[in-house]
């Protein structure tokens, strides 16, 4: 039998202890012990706490981050893409594609509705200034990501980075996605957001150089016209950084605005025995029970922020663009723990952190880290947010849960070792009601203001 037990972390164990302790009730059909497992799923908690970022919950800073989200000024030259393939230029134009070019306010969730490839499953994977490999997955919630064991916030699905700002700085610069480069990005900034800027930041004035364009270059990043950030002295690249570190800051203060609760399955944890259905209450036993879910997908996100291999074999007929050689979570070890690595130090206990003693996975720069682990999935919005996985490959719930029903894919059509899923030989029925049950987790969608275009003209 898979007690649900055996899939709880040490916190959850703790959790199980207490509510036990405390209360050991039976309700709705499920034991005492299943229950208090499904009270460590709702509701979302508070906001986390990233000391790593004073300016976290400054409104001046998040009403700075939603104008720059919806600012298309920030993106570099488009390399490739048609628009029928919903290009937003010519090739070689820049300044066209914005945030909310693929994290769409039109989409609710901020999923990406535009690109298209022109396969079998719609919006797989994003167009930026080229194709993406990756799925836009939704942006809200996605401030609730924290490894419950090591309290690190490992940002998107392969782990890029361990904060949200230091998340947000590289969006701009990624060749693929926006193209563009930290002096662009300063220069924007410089021209058009002085005073917001100051609002945000009032203990960094923005430098009155910065508007000089011999000594700053239009454009210039370690990743993007080289030669031009190569060119500047090493004080002037500090104060490029800062301008680039504040802007993640602000970025992730808008971020941390864009929250949904109070979805069907809250209200009935909070005791609204009516507010999902008999075959949901099916469905949710079966995610902490049978089906074995709630082992990865655990907390009120419904992810533990952490690495696992489920055996995807990447189908690139299903999803054009999606690259099978892609390691997942290894890619990552020298953006994080080499500092030279992003054109600065970046890192959450590195010198543009608000709070250097954390640290917050002391073992992750000296282990060795295997191909092929992926960060489990948020499931808050899931119905609403296909098509599902990393690469957008999956069109349908139904699709994701035969894959978890066969057991994942053959061993040898995906990298990583070992697999962590096995077939759970679930009858139709039991199917349609962890299907039932992932439809109850939708929740409020996030307030029109915050999704408002206030960029600047
Ligand atoms: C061309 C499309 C595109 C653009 C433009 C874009 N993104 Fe994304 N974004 C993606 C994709 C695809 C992912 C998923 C990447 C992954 O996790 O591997 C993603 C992931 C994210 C995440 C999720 C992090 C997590 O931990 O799950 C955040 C936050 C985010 N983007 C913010 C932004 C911000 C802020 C901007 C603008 C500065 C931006 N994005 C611009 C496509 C885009
Ligand atoms: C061993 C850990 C693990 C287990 C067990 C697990 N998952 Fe996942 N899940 C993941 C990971 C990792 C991903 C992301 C994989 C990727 O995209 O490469 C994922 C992705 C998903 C997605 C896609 C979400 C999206 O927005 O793309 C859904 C839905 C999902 N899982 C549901 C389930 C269900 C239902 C079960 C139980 C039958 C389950 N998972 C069991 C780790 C797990």
């Amino acid at each position: 039998m898979h007690t649900p037990l055996r899939y709880l972390g040490r916190s959850g164990l703790v959790l199980v202890a207490l509510v036990a302790a405390t209360a050991c009730r039976s309700r709705d059909g499920f034991t005492g012990e299943e229950w208090a497992v499904i009270q460590s799923l709702s509701p979302l908690p508070a906001l986390p706490v990233n000391t790593t970022n004073r300016y976290r919950d400054v409104p001046a800073a998040a009403a700075l981050g939603q104008q720059l989200f919806f600012d298309a000024r920030i993106s570099g030259p488009i390399q490739a893409g048609t628009p029928r393939e919903g290009q937003l230029g010519a090739i070689g134009e820049t300044g066209k594609i914005a945030c909310r070019d693929c994290h769409m306010p039109e989409s609710v969730w901020l999923i990406d509705t535009r690109s298209d490839n022109g396969g079998p499953v719609p919006h797989a994977t994003s167009l930026g200034s080229k194709w993406m490999t990756r799925n836009a997955s939704s942006i809200v919630n996605t401030v609730f990501y924290v490894n419950a064991r090591t309290q690190a916030h490992w940002r998107e699905n392969d782990g890029y980075s361990d904060s949200e700002w230091f998340d947000a700085q590289s969006e701009p610069e990624g060749p693929p996605v926006q193209n563009g480069s930290r002096l662009q990005l300063v220069h924007l900034i410089e021209r058009h957001y002085r005073a917001e800027y100051a609002a945000a930041f009032p203990d960094w004035p923005l430098d009155r150089a910065l508007s000089d364009t011999v000594r700053f270059p239009s454009t210039g990043s370690p990743y993007t016209d080289t030669a031009n950030w190569n060119r500047l002295s090493s004080g002037d690249r500090e104060l490029v950084n800062r301008v680039l570190v504040n802007y993640g800051k602000a970025m992730e203060a808008y971020l941390r605005t864009l929250v949904s609760r109070n979805a069907p399955f809250d209200r009935y944890v909070a005791g609204e025995a009516g507010a999902i259905s008999a075959d949901a209450k099916r469905g949710l036993a079966l995610f902490i029970g049978k089906a074995g879910c709630v082992q990865c997908h655990n907390t009120p996100l419904f992810s533990d922020d952490d690495f696992h291999v489920i055996g995807l074999q990447v189908d690139t007929i299903r999803s054009p663009h999606a690259d099978p050689t892609e390691v997942g979570r290894a890619f990552n070890q020298a953006l994080i723990c080499d500092s030279t690595v992003a054109g600065g130090d970046f890192r959450v206990n590195g010198h543009f952190s608000d709070d250097t003693t954390v640290a917050h996975d002391r073992t992750f720069c000296t282990r060795t880290i295997p191909p092929g682990l992926w960060r489990t999935k948020a499931l808050r919005q899931v119905a609403q947010t296909a098509p599902y996985f990393r690469n957008g490959q999956a069109a349908t719930l139904d699709e994701v849960i035969a894959f978890y029903d066969r057991g994942g894919d053959p061993v040898g059509t995906f990298l990583g070792d070992p697999k962590e899923i096995r077939p759970l030989h679930l009858t139709g029925d039991e199917r349609g009601q962890l299907k039932a049950f992932l439809l109850t987790l939708t929740g409020d969608p996030v307030a029109p203001a915050l999704l408002r275009d206030t960029h600047k003209r």
